[in-house]
């Protein structure tokens, strides 16, 4: 027979001990429900985009790749000055270019959960769902590969200084685990809001462009619903320094991430001669392009608040990096 606690002080602890076994029991059960959704609902590139269909080929001068009014440079004078098939290839190119960083960036990811997924102990239910992560990550460096291949353009990614910089992510899971999911949000949050942002353009897009997202939005909002479940189990338990820590380094990684994800593409602006005061008044003065980036980290940063990342001293931090 259980004894009974000797003290308040120890019922409070019983009892807190509870609601931690509560909570992980509650975090392990989402993890399955993750893995299981994984099974029942994923996409293969070339199974499953009919990439030679008529419709679906690739055409650079297609009025479909137009960069919309609404747009920061589809609206600005200079871009509504061009040809049309300059228009259009232009559209085509910051499509590609974001396919490329994004697939660059989940390269680093796929290393990086392999790295965390090597030192995980038998029995851990982290470890079949980050395989399947891994996978559908896969399929979608594929999808993505691809469709830059098809556009026949010479298409870069990230700059080369900062691809350099880059290749450190995968090794953060060997410092803490806590701050690699960080940076994954930091990169799949500011993707999926633009994504699902051209999904509710209701303008017609390209129906290749259409499926890839798609199938990228639905894949990714399992891979976001596991960073965010990680983070709110794992955080509130870190011994005090480590948090703190925390607290300081991750609006520096979503600050840079943001960036990262949502800069022009200096190869674009070389090609098609953008002039500096178009790319400052669109990308870098910009109101909106500022508010932009805030909103992209926006559910990142709820999160950081949730979890107690966020105080006095971090919010400055926050501020500096222009993502409060
Ligand atoms: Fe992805
Ligand atoms: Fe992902």
């Amino acid at each position: 027979m259980a004894s009974a606690p000797s003290s308040t002080a120890a019922g409070d602890r019983a009892a807190r001990r509870d609601e931690r076994a509560a909570g992980r029991s509650a975090y392990e059960s989402v993890i399955e429900r993750l893995s299981k959704a994984s099974v029942d609902k994923h996409w293969e590139p070339y199974r499953d985009i009919p990439w030679d269909e008529p419709e679906f080929l690739v055409r650079r001068a297609d009025p479909r790749w137009e960069l919309p009014e609404a747009d920061r440079l589809g609206g600005h004078p200079w871009y509504r000055s061009r040809p049309p098939e300059v228009r259009a290839e232009i559209g085509l190119w910051r499509v590609a270019t974001a396919m490329k960083i994004g697939l660059q960036f989940e390269n680093l990811l796929k290393r990086g959960l392999l790295n965390y997924a090597y030192r995980l102990p038998n029995g851990s239910p982290e470890f079949r769902y980050v395989y399947h992560e891994t996978i559908e990550e896969g399929h979608h460096g594929m999808m993505f590969q691809e469709f830059v291949n098809r556009t026949g353009l010479p298409i870069r990614g990230m700059a080369r200084p900062l691809s350099a910089v880059a290749q450190v992510a995968p090794w953060i899971p060997l410092i803490s685990t806590e701050l690699f999911f960080v940076f994954v949000l930091g990169g799949e949050d500011p993707i999926d809001h633009v994504q699902r942002k051209v999904l509710k353009e209701g303008r017609a897009h390209h129906p290749l462009e259409e499926t890839i997202i798609r199938i990228h939005v639905a894949e990714e909002a399992r891979h976001i619903s596991f960073a965010r479940h990680y983070l709110r189990d794992r955080v509130p338990r870190m011994p005090a320094y480590r948090r703190h820590l925390l607290g300081v380094a991750a609006p520096v990684v979503l600050g840079v991430m943001a960036r990262i994800m949502l800069a022009p593409p200096g190869p674009m602006i070389r090609r098609f001669g953008i002039p500096a005061r178009v790319v400052s008044e669109v990308y870098l003065r910009s109101p909106a392009a500022r508010q932009e980036i805030r909103d992209s980290v926006s559910r990142t940063r709820e999160l950081c608040a949730e979890t107690g990342l966020i105080n006095g001293f971090t919010r400055r931090i926050w501020q500096v990096m222009g993502i409060s």
